[in-house]
């Protein structure tokens, strides 16, 4: 709320493909520069749906969090954990479940499409009709405002929107609000204690938003607020109560251009995808049988490049000389198609050499991951008690 706090999470499916670097932890890496940055591994959300499975869940976690190491994801910038061993995650779950209505819930949109799309296994359950706001859990248990988040899953962050303003309405007005407030502006100083007046009322009774955005800059400034009264004084500004929970906002992630060696999405159902720690012989073989344009049967056929998978990877990796070549080369049969497919290997390979080392390194020192881990857990459970101190108090769970 403060300052700008980041949060994600990825279910363990496992190996990462390029599909994933490009689509999602590339924007990470970016992230993890400009915010403070949570990432952690969504296991429960991932037992929502694979129940009945619970084998694959333990290597996935371990494989998926080597490889966003591998990638670059850097636990000296972000704090990296696991969703289950953070367990006032499901003390938030379980308190919000007691004023969210069903209704809400039966209504997001990925609720009747996992259903249908999954099928063949039973999810009328009442923990995947939970899903999205164990996914409200996890956001509001950090007042994490950005969160990073593929198309599909903007009707979540939605979703967690109207819970948390529907949590500071219900569980907002502590008892003595008002006289709190006031006690908290005299902590603020003579001098500030006028001006933060005075931006009040230019608020209140004009609607000045200049003053408004005055006034929360003198707070972000204040030394000497806890964290709790600077609450309060944000919510006497703008005249509600105090906001136990931030409302967050979706940073959307835009769609990968990173296809499949088929052309459709890169996709482990689709058995089409290059992992991250895939060995170099086998991605040479995998992009060397590449489909290409079905027109050029033969090496002196022409073809076009639009209507060949290739050229979508020369349109990730390659610059504007390559792929002049190519649309020349290919339209006029000047070359044939596993001369055209060399720079992409190349690329490739040079995308992944250092990924794959680093990955290396992790496989061979498992502890370190597992203390990675244990270092973001604890980290991201002190911020995680914080938030739960304010609602067990809200919601009257203080006494003995
Ligand atoms: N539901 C998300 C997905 O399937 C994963 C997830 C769980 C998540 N909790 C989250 C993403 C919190 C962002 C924030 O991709
Ligand atoms: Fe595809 Fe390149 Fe072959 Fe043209 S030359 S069909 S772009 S692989």
């Amino acid at each position: 709320m403060y300052s700008d706090r980041v949060l994600s999470g990825m279910r363990p499916t496992g190996r990462l493909h390029l599909g994933h670097y490009h689509g999602v932890l590339k924007n990470w890496l970016r992230l993890q520069n400009e915010y403070q940055c949570l990432f952690f591994v969504a296991d429960w959300h991932a037992l929502t749906t694979h129940y009945d499975t619970p084998q694959v869940i333990d290597e996935n976690v371990r494989d998926m969090v080597i490889d966003w190491l591998a990638a670059g994801v850097d636990p000296a910038q972000a704090t990296l954990f696991v969703q289950s061993r953070v367990i006032e995650h499901a003390e938030l779950h379980l308190l919000l479940s007691m004023m969210t209505p069903l209704g809400w819930l039966e209504r997001v949109p990925t609720y009747k499409d996992q259903q249908e799309k999954l099928s063949e296994k039973d999810l009328s359950t009442y923990g995947f009709l939970g899903y999205p706001l164990l996914q409200s859990a996890d956001i509001l248990i950090y007042r994490a405002n950005l969160v990073p988040v593929g198309e599909d899953q903007v009707p979540h962050i939605e979703f967690t929107r109207e819970i948390c303003r529907r949590f500071n309405h219900l569980y907002g007005r502590e008892l003595g609000f008002e006289d709190k407030a006031r006690a908290a502006v005299k902590k603020l100083g003579t001098k500030k204690a006028r001006l933060y007046e005075e931006c009040r009322t230019a608020y209140q009774e004009k609607g000045d938003d200049e003053a408004l955005e005055s006034a929360k800059a003198l707070l972000n400034d204040a030394q000497n607020l806890s964290m709790n009264d600077r609450e309060r004084l944000y919510g006497y500004l703008e005249g509600s109560g105090k906001m136990i929970l931030a409302e967050p906002e979706s940073l959307l992630t835009a769609a990968s251009k990173m296809p499949g060696l088929d052309g459709q999405k890169m996709s482990k159902s689709y058995n089409n995808t290059i992992a991250l720690r895939e060995d170099p012989d086998t991605i040479t073989k995998k992009i060397r049988t590449m489909p290409t344009d079905p027109a050029r049967v033969r090496r002196t056929d022409p073809g076009n490049p639009s209507n060949c998978p290739v050229w979508q990877f020369h349109l990730v990796y390659s610059d504007d000389s390559v792929r002049q070549w190519v649309t020349a080369g290919c339209t006029s049969a000047g070359i044939g198609c596993i001369e055209c497919k060399q720079p992409v290997i190349d690329a490739v390979l040079a995308e992944l050499a250092p990924i794959r080392e680093r990955a290396h390194y992790y496989e061979e020192n498992p502890d370190q991951v597992r203390n990675i881990l244990a270092d973001g857990c604890e980290k991201a459970q002190e911020l995680a008690r914080d938030t739960m101190r304010d609602v067990r108090e809200a919601m009257g769970l203080t006494f003995g």
